[in-house]
C-alpha cells in the first residue's frame, strides 16, 4: 500500500448548494488531497444548530445535506477513496465536546473572530447568544481530533478556528499526555473569495454569491449584478483591476485572456458590461462538466443516502476507539 502523507478532516455546515467561495476556498483541494492522503469529510449538522432561527431553518437540514453532497460528488469527491458522513451520525463528537469544554477557557472563545462578527450580523448579546455558539470551536475542534486529523483544508474564514484547535490540542496533551496531532491548516491558492458586492467574502447569508449548481442563464444573471471599480462610472473612465473583484475572478477562470482585460479595463477600451458578459462565459465554460456530472448524480435517490450511511459506520470506528482512549485518559 502507498504510504500517505497523513489524515485530512474537513467539514461544512449544511447550508444547501454551494458556492464559488466553497469551490475555490476548499472543495476544489478535498477533491485534489484524495490520493496523497487519507480523507475524511463531514457535514457538520450540529454545528447548522448554532444560529437555528426557527424550526423551519431545522428542517431544511436533511434536504441541504442531499444538495451540498451532491456538489462534493460532482465536484469529485470519491467515497472510495474519502469517508464522507454526517456529523451527529457519529454521535461519540458530542461526548468528546463535553469533554473538550473542560479543558478551553472562556477568553479564548470569546476573542474569537468569526464570534464577533456572528453577534453583530445577530444582533445578539450577552443575555440572547446562546451556549452552543460560544462553544463552536470547541465543537470544530472535537471534529477534527476525533478521527486524528492533522491537516484542515479550509478557507481563510476558518483559520482562527484552526489556530484555536491547536491551542486546545496543546493544552490537553499538557494535562492527559500526548493524545492528538496537533491539526495544521491547508489553504488553497484562492482561499478567500469575495461576494458580487465586492466588498465581503462571499457568502449565502449575505446574498452575494454564485452557486456552482445554477443553470447558465442564472450564472449570466448573477455575475452581471457584479460591482465592479465604484470609480468607473461611465464608460470611457480607466478602471482599476487590482480592486475589482470581477478582475480576481477573471484571474482564476479566464486565465489566457487575463492581460488583454487588464489592458482593456484600464485603457478603457473595454467596459464592465462586456467584461462581466466574458466572465460569465468562462465560468459556466468551466462549470459545465461539474454541472453535467450533478444532473446525473441526482437521477439516483438512494445514492447519497447509502454514501452516509457507509461513511458513519467507518467514521464510528475510529471515533469509538479514540473516545475509549480520552476517557481512561481523564479518568472516567
Ligand atoms: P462553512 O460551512 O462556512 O464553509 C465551508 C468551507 O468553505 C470555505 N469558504 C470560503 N472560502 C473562500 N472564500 C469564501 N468566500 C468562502 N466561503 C466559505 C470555508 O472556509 C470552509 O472551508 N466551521 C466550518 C465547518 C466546520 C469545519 C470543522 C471545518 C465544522 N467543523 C472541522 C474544518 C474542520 C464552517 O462553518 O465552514
Amino acid at each position: 500500500m502507498v504510504q500517505k502523507k497523513g489524515r485530512i478532516f474537513s467539514g461544512m455546515r449544511p447550508t444547501g448548494r454551494l458556492h464559488l467561495g466553497n469551490y475555490l476556498g476548499a472543495l476544489k483541494s478535498w477533491v485534489e488531497l484524495q490520493d496523497d492522503y487519507e480523507c475524511i469529510y463531514c457535514v457538520v449538522d450540529v454545528h447548522a444548530l448554532t444560529t437555528l432561527e426557527s424550526v423551519q431553518d431545522a428542517k431544511a437540514i436533511v434536504p441541504n445535506t442531499n444538495e451540498m453532497v451532491l456538489d462534493w460528488l460532482a465536484a469529485g469527491i470519491d467515497p472510495n477513496k474519502s469517508i464522507i458522513f454526517v456529523q451527529s451520525h457519529v454521535p461519540e463528537v458530542m461526548t468528546l465536546h463535553t469533554l473538550l469544554s473542560m479543558v478551553t477557557p472562556l477568553g479564548w472563545l470569546m476573542r474569537v473572530p468569526t464570534f464577533k462578527e456572528k453577534l453583530r450580523q445577530m444582533k445578539a448579546n450577552d443575555e440572547t447568544v446562546n451556549y452552543g455558539l460560544v462553544g463552536y470551536p470547541v465543537l470544530q475542534t472535537a471534529d477534527i481530533i476525533l478521527y486524528r486529523g492533522d491537516t484542515v483544508p479550509v478557507g481563510e474564514d476558518q483559520v482562527p478556528h484552526v489556530e484555536l484547535s491547536r491551542e486546545i490540542v496543546r493544552r490537553f496533551n499538557k494535562i492527559f499526555g500526548n493524545t492528538f496531532p496537533e491539526p495544521k491548516v491547508k489553504l488553497t491558492e484562492s482561499p478567500s473569495i469575495r461576494g458580487l458586492d465586492g466588498k465581503t467574502k462571499m457568502s449565502k447569508t449575505l446574498n452575494n454569491h454564485v452557486e456552482l449548481a445554477l443553470s447558465d442563464d442564472e450564472t449570466r444573471k448573477r455575475i452581471m449584478s457584479a460591482v465592479t471599480d465604484p470609480q468607473r462610472t461611465h464608460r470611457n473612465i480607466p478602471g482599476r483591476p487590482d480592486i475589482c473583484n470581477v478582475y480576481s475572478l477573471h484571474k482564476i477562470f479566464n486565465e489566457r485572456k487575463v492581460n488583454e482585460i487588464e489592458q482593456g479595463c484600464t485603457s478603457a477600451t473595454l467596459g464592465c458590461v462586456d467584461c462581466k458578459m466574458d466572465l460569465a462565459v468562462n465560468v459556466n465554460k468551466h462549470l459545465a462538466p461539474f454541472r453535467e456530472r450533478r444532473t446525473a448524480l441526482a437521477n439516483q435517490p438512494d445514492l447519497v443516502q447509502a454514501i452516509l450511511t457507509d461513511g458513519a459506520k467507518r467514521a464510528r470506528k475510529i471515533a469509538k476507539s479514540v473516545i475509549a482512549e480520552v476517557r481512561g485518559k481523564m479518568g472516567l
